[in-house]
């Protein structure tokens, strides 16, 4: 269960004031796949960065199954996200030196809990699903942005995190893959009772989720 309370992101720039997020209160169900929708510059990866402990707001409170997490210490917060959350970045956020294989299976690597052996049979496995398990010897610049982008997917629900953010995973994606990728989503939240926020702009994405909301201006309008 995530809780969110009057969160408010505020940029200065000189003396302009750009409100990304301008007092946004919800909560998210454990389990639940809530879609963020809104136009571009609606505050949509900022709320997503925010709540995956990449970004701290200006004001308000976010809880994560009755943990305070603004409370965490630095070191606290980079624990949290290794053992709980997975991304996928807007940008994918690929390492440029390591494989298509080794990006995957960092995350695992990163961990205590998880023998070396298990992390590279996962990463198989999820590459496998995607259809990129040719590609697992290959560089980040040797793909393209789809693929690249499936990459990123797939070491983000490789150690299959609690919680899953996803910034736009589709946004270079034909319908074929989008979908491929949406099922896998579908199957681990409904498989594993884990909770999704997926940002998209795509109206037939709204099938796949549970709810979605609607950003406009840093608010909530939907
Ligand atoms: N580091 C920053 N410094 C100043 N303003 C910023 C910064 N990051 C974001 N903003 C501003 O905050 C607002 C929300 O940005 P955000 O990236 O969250 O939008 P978005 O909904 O994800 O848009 P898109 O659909 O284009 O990805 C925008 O007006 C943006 O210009
Ligand atoms: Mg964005």
């Amino acid at each position: 269960m995530i809780e969110i309370e009057d969160l408010r992101k505020i940029y200065r720039m000189g003396t302009v004031e750009v409100k990304a997020l301008d007092g946004i209160t919800l909560d998210i169900a454990k389990g639940e796949f809530l879609g963020i929708m809104g136009p571009s510059g609606s505050g949509k990866t900022t709320l997503l960065n925010i709540l995956g402990l990449l970004d701290t707001p200006t004001s308000g409170r976010i809880t994560i199954d009755g943990t305070d997490v603004s409370n965490l210490t630095d070191y606290e917060k980079t624990m949290f996200r290794l053992y709980r959350l997975g991304y996928v970045f807007q940008d994918y956020a690929l390492v440029p030196d390591l494989t298509v294989m080794e990006n995957v299976s960092l995350p695992g690597m990163l961990r205590k809990d998880i023998p070396e052996e298990q992390s590279r049979a996962a990463s198989s496995d999820i590459l496998t699903k995607i259809g990129l398990l040719d590609r697992q010897n290959h560089l980040p610049r040797e793909l393209s942005g789809g693929q690249q982008q499936r990459v990123s997917i797939a070491r983000s629900v490789v150690n299959k995190p609690d919680i899953l953010f996803a910034d736009e995973p589709c946004a270079n994606l034909d319908t074929e893959n989008s979908r491929i990728v949406l099922d896998l989503f579908k199957e681990i939240n409904q498989e594993m009772h884990q909770t999704i926020v997926m940002v998209s702009h795509e109206d037939w994405h709204k099938d796949y989720f549970n709810r979605f909301i609607h950003l406009k201006d840093g608010k909530i309008v939907d």
